[in-house]
Order: structure tokens, then sequence, then C-alpha cells
């Protein structure tokens, strides 16, 4: 991630109703990204890192005995992760626990992220996620039947917050044909310096490269396709709080760590299309009695 050297993708004020305009269909189908300003009030997004941060205070010690245990720590956190489709857990940055499961900084700061149905289970987060402008960004992406599969509060704290390499949503997330859509919505303002998205505009276009299988003995990635991403094509996607980013699922993103004083706080969803097939063997499956549902 250094000079970029492909052009910075355009930003778009965001439409009152969500749709998107000629310009913005435009740069969606060109890019596989699109930036879209003024999403969020600063107050809604003040009041979802306010919700965030009583949910760590209310959860994140238990959570923190819940992932520790000194004989089985690596399967006990595969599990942990796995078991959370249907579940608000907190997920501790690597430098934030020491070999005794103590914390290294105040809880507050050694979370880097909690997930994954923030939305179906918390009523603040629920109100954003179903707010009828995703459906209709969805639908005008190329969804027939959005659904809102998975959420995120990523804390990306000062000095802590860990790096994200590049990845394809597409990959761990995967449907029949593939249809998943990334709804990241900046909470605070994300610079180069704090963390921001990089992305590689236009690579959706090359198709999926790996997918993950999730069997009873553990996970196997697959090799799709023979795909090379170099990480300093990637453009940097800085973005004021409020600002709403759309990723395709196959486009290749990343994010850097956070060694700056400034946190860069951001939730992200990400909707599925219910016309797609969803494979048994996603990491990520609800139960019966708890089925993704449709957004409006
Ligand atoms: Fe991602």
């Amino acid at each position: 991630m250094t000079a970029a050297s492909a052009p910075l993708p355009p930003r778009f004020t965001a439409t009152a109703d969500g749709r998107m305009t000629p310009a913005m269909r435009e740069a969606w189908q060109a890019d596989g990204l699109l930036v879209l300003e003024n999403w969020l009030l600063a107050g809604d997004c003040q009041a979802l890192m306010d919700r965030a941060a009583q949910l760590v205070q209310e959860k994140g010690s238990l959570d923190q005995m819940t992932v520790f245990s000194t004989t089985k720590r690596q399967q006990q956190n595969q599990s942990y992760f796995l078991e959370s489709a249907d579940k608000i857990r907190c997920f501790f940055e690597d430098e934030a626990l020491n070999e005794d499961g103590q914390l290294t900084v105040p809880l507050e700061r050694a979370i880097n992220k909690m997930g994954h149905a923030l939305h179906d289970l918390d009523p603040l987060f629920q109100r954003s996620s179903y707010d009828p402008r995703i459906g209709r960004l969805a639908r005008d992406a190329g969804q027939k039947d959005p659904r809102a599969l998975q959420s995120m509060m990523i804390f990306k704290h000062p000095h802590i917050g860990g790096e994200v390499t590049c990845h394809q949503d597409s990959t761990f997330l995967y449907s029949d044909p593939t249809s998943v859509i990334g709804f990241w919505i900046a909470l605070e303002d994300a610079t180069v310096d704090n963390g921001c998205l990089y992305a590689l505009p236009g690579r959706h276009k090359e198709g999926l490269k790996e997918r993950l299988h999730q069997g009873p003995d553990g996970a196997k990635m697959e090799q799709v396709a023979a795909l090379t991403w170099e990480n300093d094509a990637a453009v940097p996607l800085e973005v004021p709080q409020g600002s709403l980013v759309l990723l395709h699922g196959e486009l290749p993103h990343l994010s850097g760590a956070n060694r700056s004083a400034k946190s860069r706080q951001a939730y992200a969803l990400h909707v599925i299309d219910g016309a797609c097939d969803y494979p048994a063997d996603n990491w990520l499956q609800r139960p019966a009695d708890f089925p993704v549902r449709a957004l409006p």
C-alpha cells in the first residue's frame, strides 16, 4: 500500500431514498464499489458507537473467559467464531490478551470486532440495517431478494487495531451464483493513518479467487482461479464519518493496521441474494428457528 497507481473511485452524496443514480450505477459496475457520503448523520454514528461500547462492557469480560483456555485455545477459538452466526460476540485483538489470558489494554480498547448477528439482536443496529435504503441499493446493485446475512462492528482502536489482508467477501460468504454485497459504514473518519479500506477497483470482474469450505474436520480453502493481487495497486478509500462504501463480493479489498492515536470504527453489514443457493458448507449457518431475514 504505497502510492496509489489507479485513479481514486468517484464519490457521491447518498440519495434521499437510497436509489442509485445512473452515474452511481456506472461507477458500481466499473469499479465494484461505490462511495456514498452523508449516508448517516453524525448523531446516528455516535449512537451506534455508544451502543457498541455498552455491549462490550456488558459482554466483554464474559467473552474473555470463554475464548481463553490454555490447553485448547485454538480449537476453542474456532468454535467460538463458528457459533457466532446467531449471537453478538466480542473478538479480541491478538495483542490484547497475554499468555495468561489477561488483558494487556483496557477492555474498551481490546476488542477487534463484534459479530455476527448485531442486525437481528440489537434494536439500534437493526434499525440501521433494515433501513429501506439498504434494500433499494442492494436491488439496484442486482440482487433480487436481498437478505441481511451477517453484521460486524469493527473497532480498529488506536495503536492496536489490526490489519485485514486482501480478500474477497465471497470467499467466506459464498452463494451459487456469488451474490454477497458488503455495506461498510464509516462511523468515524477513515484515513490512511487510522486504517481506512483499500481496494483494487475493477478487479471484481476477474471473478472469485478462493472459496472457504467448512467441514466437520475444519476449514479448507479451495483455489477457484489463479489470481494475484498487488497491494501496491490498491487505492485508499478515505471517507468522512457517515459515509457508506458498497463492496462487490468479488472486489479485492483490505485495510491496514491502526498505529495512529485515533480510532476508526465502522459497521459492516453483509447482504446476500436469497434467490441464490446458500451452501451447507459455508462457515456461517443460521439455526432453523433464526432464519436470515429479507430487507424491506
Ligand atoms: Fe471484507
